[in-house]
C-alpha cells in the first residue's frame, strides 16, 4: 500500500463482496473506496440490504472481501485484531456474571489461557472501574444483566468492547433495539466516549437522524449492488446537543439524504412518511 504523509486510520480500496449461494450469487458490495481518519466518527447509512453490515464485518475481519482490500493502520485486514472492537445491536452479556464481571470477562479468559499475565488482569480491573465511571454505571457494578434496562445493558457491552483499549470501534446499529428516549441518552454517551477515549468510530445505522447527529461525515450507501452513493461532511460544530436537530443545516442535510435514499432504493413509503413527520415536527 502506498503510504501517504499522514496515513489514514482505515483505507478501503476497490472493495467488493459477492455472497455465493447454491442457486444465485449476491453482489453485496462493489467498488467501495473510503478513507477514515484517525479519531474520526464516521457513520454509514442506507436502506436495508445495501451492504452496511457486510462492510463493517470486513473491517472487523469477521468476513473476507472477494475483491479489493481494506487496511487498518497501513496493515491489510485479514482477520480480527485487538485494535478493532465490534459492538452489535444484540448485546450478548453473560447473564450469570455481574456488570463488572461482564466487562472484565475476556481478560480473565485470556489470563486462563496464558495469553496475558495476572498483572495485566489487575490493570484491566482498574481499567474496568474507569470504564464503569465513563458509562455512568459504577453504582450498579455488582448487578446482573437481567436487573438492567436495555440501554444499560448496551452500555455494558460498549464498556466491554473498550476494555482492551481498541483504537477503533465498529458499531452495527447498536441502539436499534432501544426506545427513542434511551437512544438519545446513548447518543450523547457515545459522543462523550469518543471524546474521552479518542477511538476512531465507524457506526452503521439505517436512521438518518442518528447518522447526522453522531457523525463528522455521513456515508450514504445504496443497494443492488451495495456501494457508496455520496459522502456528506456534517456542517455542525463537533460538540453536539439535541437542539441542533432543529437547526436548518441539520434539517436540510436530513432532507437531502432521505430524498437520495428514496430515489435510489425505491423504498418510498416509509421514508416519505418519515419526511412528512419531520416536516410536521419542524413546523410545530
Ligand atoms: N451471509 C450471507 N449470505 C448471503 N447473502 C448475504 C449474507 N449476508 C448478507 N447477505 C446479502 O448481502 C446484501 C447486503 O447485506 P447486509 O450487509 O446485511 O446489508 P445491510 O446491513 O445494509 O442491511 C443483502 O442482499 C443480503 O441479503
Ligand atoms: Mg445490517
Amino acid at each position: 500500500m502506498k503510504n501517504d504523509i499522514i496515513p489514514s486510520k482505515v483505507e478501503i480500496r476497490q472493495l467488493g463482496k459477492v455472497y455465493d449461494g447454491s442457486t444465485s450469487s449476491t453482489p453485496a458490495l462493489q467498488d467501495v473506496n473510503l478513507s477514515v481518519e484517525h479519531n474520526e466518527f464516521i457513520t454509514l447509512v442506507g436502506a436495508s440490504g445495501c451492504g452496511k453490515s457486510t462492510l463493517l464485518r470486513i473491517l472487523a475481519g469477521l468476513e473476507y472481501a472477494t475483491s479489493g482490500e481494506a487496511y487498518c493502520d497501513g496493515k491489510l485486514i485479514n482477520g480480527p485484531g485487538a485494535e478493532r472492537a465490534m459492538v452489535f445491536q444484540h448485546y450478548s452479556l453473560y447473564p450469570w456474571l455481574s456488570v463488572l464481571g461482564n466487562i472484565k470477562f475476556s481478560r480473565g479468559l485470556k489470563a486462563n489461557r496464558g495469553d496475558i499475565t495476572s498483572s495485566d488482569v489487575e490493570a484491566a480491573a482498574g481499567r474496568a472501574d474507569a470504564l464503569l465511571n465513563l458509562i455512568g454505571l459504577d453504582k450498579v457494578a455488582n448487578s446482573y444483566p437481567n436487573q438492567l434496562s436495555g440501554g444499560m445493558q448496551q452500555r455494558v457491552a460498549i464498556a466491554r468492547a473498550l476494555l482492551g483499549r481498541p483504537s477503533m470501534l465498529l458499531m452495527d446499529e447498536p441502539f436499534g433495539a432501544l426506545d427513542a428516549q434511551s437512544r438519545e441518552v446513548m447518543h450523547d454517551m457515545i459522543l462523550h466516549i469518543h471524546r474521552i477515549e479518542k477511538t476512531t468510530v465507524v457506526f452503521v445505522t439505517h436512521d438518518v437522524e442518528e447518522a447526522i447527529y453522531l457523525g463528522q461525515r455521513v456515508v450514504l450507501m445504496e443497494p443492488r449492488p451495495g456501494r457508496i452513493h455520496s459522502i456528506y461532511p456534517v456542517p455542525l460544530p463537533r460538540a453536539r446537543d439535541q437542539d441542533m436537530k432543529h437547526t436548518a443545516p441539520f434539517r436540510e442535510l436530513k432532507a437531502e439524504i432521505l430524498a437520495r435514499i428514496r430515489e435510489s432504493s425505491g423504498m418510498a413509503t416509509d421514508l416519505e412518511l418519515l419526511d412528512k413527520l419531520c416536516a410536521q415536527s419542524s413546523a410545530l
